[in-house]
């Protein structure tokens, strides 16, 4: 209501229908920016001792720079693992029951996926939400996991239509953590660069991308969080991540 609050005096002429309008809208706008906050709650249907391999996952990022969640479709993956744990370190709103990784303050992060169209489709509108326009402003509507009112103004990229390039996130810390938006198809060479503290690959990387991946979080102690569900068979990266006893020979 900070807009409202400031505008007060033209706030009073409004009839109360008018009002209760702007107050109802108001109170959307912020609910769907709030996705966040809805998940994993203590109590209720969706409370999140019901997701133990989801709690799992999260726990052993305290632990592992290389994690690699390897499940069935809808089972909440890109939301529910990638995704939300992103979405805290980038924002630096960590649950009260975070047990995982906790990064001091801003971080610099990527999430990617595997061609230009399907990461704009899936990772950056359930991050970000879809596009709108204010006037003739190009912007994310905010209605992702990111809240809203966290995100910068996005850079977008060349070449591909409505992608995000890069966008900031307001940490609370302060200052902004800065996250970049990449496919896989756009070759090992897109995915180098400066040193990250988090990479988030929603589906299976090819093994030079994901070599690359490795080398940009070196310096930084950074993490890799690998969400998937193994289309593409038993691939290099996936061998990589079982124990050597579960590995077909040779
Ligand atoms: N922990 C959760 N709480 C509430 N809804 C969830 C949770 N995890 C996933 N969902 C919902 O389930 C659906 C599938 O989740 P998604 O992360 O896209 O699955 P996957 O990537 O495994 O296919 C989404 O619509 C998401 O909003
Ligand atoms: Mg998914």
């Amino acid at each position: 209501m900070k807009t409202l609050l400031e505008n007060l005096e033209s706030w009073k002429g409004l009839s109360d229908s008018q009002q209760a309008l702007i107050f109802a809208r108001e109170t959307e706008r912020r609910r769907s920016t709030r996705l966040f906050q809805t998940f994993y709650p203590e109590t209720g249907p969706l409370r999140r001792e019901l997701y133990p391999r989801h709690m799992e996952f999260f726990r052993a990022g305290a632990k592992y720079n290389e994690r690699a969640a390897r499940c069935a479709n809808r089972v909440g993956k890109t939301i529910g693992m990638g995704g939300y744990e992103l979405t805290c370190h980038l924002t630096g709103d960590y649950p009260e029951w975070w047990e995982g990784r906790r990064f001091p303050g801003q971080i610099k992060a990527w999430m990617a996926g595997r061609t230009n169209e399907t990461t704009r489709d899936i990772v950056q509108a359930k991050m970000l939400g879809p596009i709108v326009y204010e006037g003739s402003r190009k912007r994310v509507a905010g209605t992702g996991l990111i809240p809203g009112e966290r995100l910068g103004i996005p850079t977008w990229k060349q070449g591909v239509a409505n992608m995000v390039d890069t966008i900031t996130v307001k940490h609370k810390c302060g200052e902004l953590s800065l996250l970049g938006v990449k496919a896989y198809k756009q070759g090992r060479g897109s995915f180098e660069g400066v040193e990250q503290d988090v990479i988030w690959l929603d589906e299976e990387p090819p093994m030079d991308v994901y070599g690359e991946c490795l080398i940009r979080t070196m310096t930084t102690n950074g993490i890799i969080m690998l969400t998937f569900t193994p289309l593409l068979g038993i691939d290099e990266v996936v061998l990589s991540f079982m124990p050597k006893e579960m590995r077909p020979a040779a």
